[in-house]
């Protein structure tokens, strides 16, 4: 199996890749670590804990940012009713306390640490914002080389979903994202090109929980029936499960190697992942751009993810 790192903000979508994640044999995850983003830190670092505790798997889950690198623009929580993900974070399930804690050392020691007791190469997979992945890059460039990439869900070739120009989890930190993307790391940028192709519609969600399924189906089924529901939503975007998917079916994707830069400027573009589609600065490129992804191969990993390993 090849071994990875998550780095998530659970979030719906982030729960249901930790569980493709946990669930395929083909994956050996080492660690999770944790960021604030969909919810506020404490609210994200619980979620880890209790799905991986749901899950019954004995994963390390460390504690990272809890705030962006710098002086956000504008706060995160918008008025408690309109949140995306729900209060908690994960729609309107409530799962019981955690009776884990999470690691000593914070997320990018962490990740260090995990990087120096391997003797293979790690694949990071970050699907929220990039705070904790940027800390451990400045704090650690000598371990850089024992990253084999990265997969991140983040970015948008074209558009944005917090901006016109601009996608949530560079938005929360573009700071972090210009340190990850100037890394090095070979970089695949699953982002809303390709993430907002791998909708699951409503009646697809219902079928989820149809005749005999599992208690992960139903898990599923219910954090989704908030989640990016209402007109502006056809389906809800399993954004962070196609960044997973990503490393061990690298197929679900189709890529373009870009030069790809963050946008850093006050005002609107601000956190753009501003990418060279058609090579015009001449820049050697940085990333893969997913520009499209398979959405029924990754409704049959969802569901077999909900159903038992795989
Ligand atoms: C990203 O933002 C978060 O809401 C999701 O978890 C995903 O990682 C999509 O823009
Ligand atoms: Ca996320």
């Amino acid at each position: 199996p090849i071994p990875v790192i998550l780095d998530v903000d659970p979030g719906v979508d982030d729960a249901l890749a930790i569980i493709l994640a946990l669930q395929c044999k083909d994956l050996d995850v080492r660690g999770i670590t944790a960021c604030f983003g969909n919810r506020q830190l404490w609210r994200t670092l619980r979620n880890a804990l209790q799905l991986v505790e749901l899950m019954g798997r004995d994963i390390p889950v460390a504690k990272g940012a809890s705030e962006p690198l710098c002086k956000p623009l504008r706060e995160y929580d918008g008025p408690d009713d309109h949140l995306i993900h729900g209060l908690e974070g994960l729609g309107p399930v409530v799962l019981p306390a955690p009776t884990h804690h999470e690691v000593e050392l914070p997320a990018p020691d962490f990740i260090a640490e995990l990087l120096r007791q391997s003797d293979e190469p790690i694949t990071l997979i970050p699907v929220g914002p990039l705070t904790n992945i940027a800390r451990f890059v400045v704090a650690y460039p000598e371990l850089l080389s024992k990253v084999r990439a990265i997969h991140l869900m983040g970015g948008a070739a074209v558009g944005g979903n917090v901006t016109p120009y601009v996608e949530a989890n560079i938005y929360s930190d573009p700071e972090a994202a210009a340190t990850v993307f100037a890394c090095g790391v070979p970089i695949v940028m699953c982002g809303l090109d390709a993430t907002l192709q791998c909708l699951i519609y409503p009646d697809e969600e219902e079928a989820l929980i149809q005749g005999e399924h599992t208690h992960l189906a139903q898990l599923a089924h219910d954090m989704l029936s908030v989640y990016e529901k209402g007109e502006e939503f056809p389906g809800s975007a399993l954004h962070d499960s196609l960044a997973v998917a990503s490393v061990f079916c690298p197929d679900i994707i189709t890529t373009k190697d870009c030069y790809v830069d963050i946008c850093l400027t006050p005002g609107e573009h601000r956190g753009q992942t501003v990418v060279d589609l058609e090579g015009r600065t001449g820049r050697a490129p940085n990333v893969k751009v997913a520009l499209s992804a398979d959405r029924l191969k990754m409704l049959d990993l969802l569901r077999a993810s909900l159903n038992g390993p795989f």
